[in-house]
This record gives structure tokens, sequence and C-alpha cells, in this order.
């Protein structure tokens, strides 16, 4: 199912979608190393993706993403990359993440991100009114970016942890 075995994984999804969960978990398993794209860009901008947002806007933040992708396709080994909630939107990012590896979108239902996000400050795309709604739309608008990005689709929200994990793993070896 994988691109290649022993390739790259780059797991896309909504934000809450339990990419960085997973990507930890998998980097464990398969015993790659993580890169996890918000990470990366925080420590390079030394603040916050709240403040990059805030101070510099959400156009700046989407350039720092494209850049670093540019920059991760240089690097050797096997890894899993944990990718930001947007990325895959830009139409530039779509053929870099499909170039890092075998892509495997983590598919929720807005429900579950809002349970698991509601409470969250650090997103600032869900903070304000109406945070379910944002989620809905903002999903809605995406899906088919992710799509089309993916290599693989799993629909998570009723399996574990571990089954994720698995049929991740699965596509890799
Ligand atoms: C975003 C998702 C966030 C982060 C930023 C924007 C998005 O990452 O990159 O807040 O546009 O969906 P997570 O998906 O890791 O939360």
């Amino acid at each position: 199912m994988g691109k290649e075995p022993g390739g790259n994984v780059v797991l896309i999804g909504f934000m809450g979608s339990g990419k960085s969960t997973m990507g930890i978990r998998l980097s464990y398993q398969l015993r790659y190393a993580l890169e996890d794209t918000d990470r990366l860009i925080e420590a390079g901008a030394g603040k916050s993706i709240s403040e990059i947002f805030a101070q510099e806007g959400e156009e700046a933040f989407r350039q720092m993403e494209t850049e670093l992708l540019e920059k991760l396709a240089e690097k050797k080994g096997q890894r899993i990359y944990s990718v930001g909630g947007g990325t895959p939107v830009r139409a530039v990012n779509r053929p870099l993440l499909k170039k890092l590896g075998t892509v495997v979108y983590l598919r929720t239902r807005p429900e579950t991100v809002y349970e698991r996000l509601k409470d969250d400050t650090t997103r600032p795309l869900l903070q304000g009114e109406d945070p379910l709604g944002k989620i809905r739309r903002l999903m809605a608008e995406r899906e088919q970016a992710y799509i089309e990005t993916a290599d693989v689709v799993l629909d998570v929200d009723e399996m574990t942890a571990e089954q994720v994990v698995e049929r991740i793993a699965m596509c890799v070896r």
C-alpha cells in the first residue's frame, strides 16, 4: 500500500485528528525519527503558532510551512512527518507532501475534534464564537485537498490508537 517499503510516513488530517499522538506512537513502533512541522516552525521562529498568527498573520505562517516542506524533502532516513492541519490546503504543498513519503489521512468527524479541542487555546483558527461551526466549515472546505494528497485514508473515530498504528505500520513494511 505504501510507496516503497521502509519509506517515510506523512500524517495529514484536521486539527485534533491525532497526528501528533499517532506520530509519537508510530515513531516508537517503527523506530523512525519524528518530525512535527508545527514544532519545527515554532523553534525556527522562536515563538508559538498563536504568536506567529497574531504578529505576522496566517499567510506568513503558510509561507513558513511551504519553505519547511521544501527543506524536509532533502532529509535522509526513515521518518514520520506530522504536519499542520492546513498544510495540504495550499496546492503547492500537495506534491511536496507526496514526495516526502506515504501520505496517511487521519479522517475524523467534526464532533470528535470539537470534544478534543473545546478547551484548547493553541489553535488560532478555532478561537472565538461557535468553534463547532468553524470546525464543520473548515473540514468541509478541506476534505478534497486531504483526499487528493492522501495515499491512504483511515477513518479513525472508531479505531483504537493501537489499530491506527498497526494499519499505518502495515503501509511501510
Ligand atoms: C492549523 C493546524 C495547526 C497549526 C495551525 C493551523 C490548520 O496544526 O498548524 O494552528 O490550519 O488547521 P495541528 O493540525 O497540528 O493542530
